[in-house]
């Protein structure tokens, strides 16, 4: 600071400018104002997944990206997204590129993990030797990170969707995409998301009218289907 020579007791450590918590991974950089965990617990179970892609190849893709305006609380949406059972029924374009029996999960400490089987026509991960998933035809890794942030990998990229609480009965969801290689998107498990985030804002919009019933009660657990959500209810009783 010039001017200050003569100025007592300057800087003082409050007279520093305002330092952000900030994690990166490859290019991309994760800010919050304050943070209730070690986003690098985060960073390493991606790394561990994902690490194999070119990351430095993702361009930011503003003509795939956009907004959606759901009708619904945010965390219903986020419990939509967490659960593999409303394939079939919700997104039957997707379940078709899809192997629902062998669809699995993966819980971890602020995070888990989706893991979609493609079948023979769909585009699948060319995933390297040592790998942890290595010998699976692996269509696509859905990560959640608590409490409202989605990371959805392709082999042609990924899909962060960002879910923001508007009021208590709407949110916003941001679509933020990111390509390398747009040839592999026809064939792929991400090949038409636009539609299959209406089938969900359908069905999440409707949950947002059903739970005002008075004939709504709290409910059981899948542990085949729903141990995603389960991680996300013992997240949000935790930290509220
Ligand atoms: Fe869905």
């Amino acid at each position: 600071m010039p001017e200050f020579k003569e100025a007592l007791d300057f800087p003082r450590p409050c007279d520093h400018l305002t330092e952000i918590p900030t994690a990166f991974w490859a290019q991309f950089p994760f800010v919050s104002l304050d943070p209730a965990f070690d986003f690098q617990k985060v960073i390493d179970v991606l790394q561990e997944r994902i690490g194999f892609m070119p990351l430095a190849q993702f361009r930011y893709a503003p003509e795939w990206s956009r907004d959606y305006l759901v009708n619904a609380h945010w965390a219903l949406y986020c419990d939509n997204y967490l659960e593999g059972f409303h394939i079939p029924f919700v997104h039957p374009g997707l379940n078709q590129a899809l192997d629902y029996d062998a669809y699995d999960t993966e819980v971890f400490e602020y995070c888990n993990l989706q893991i979609g089987i493609g079948d023979a026509a769909t585009e699948c991960f060319d995933l390297p030797e040592g790998h942890v998933d290595y010998g699976k035809r692996v269509a696509g890794y859905y990560f959640w990170v608590f409490p409202n942030m989605m990371f959805n990998f392709y082999p042609w990229g990924l899909s962060v969707n960002i879910v923001k609480p508007m009021s208590i009965k709407q949110c916003k969801v941001r679509f933020i995409m990111y390509v390398y290689d747009e040839s592999k998107m026809e064939q792929s498990a991400g090949a038409d998301l636009d539609k299959v985030e209406r089938e969900d804002e359908f069905v999440v919009e409707n949950v947002q009218r059903g739970i005002q019933s008075r004939f709504y009660q709290t409910g059981r657990f899948s542990p085949k289907r729903e141990p995603c959500v389960h991680h996300f209810h013992r997240l949000l009783a935790q930290y509220l």
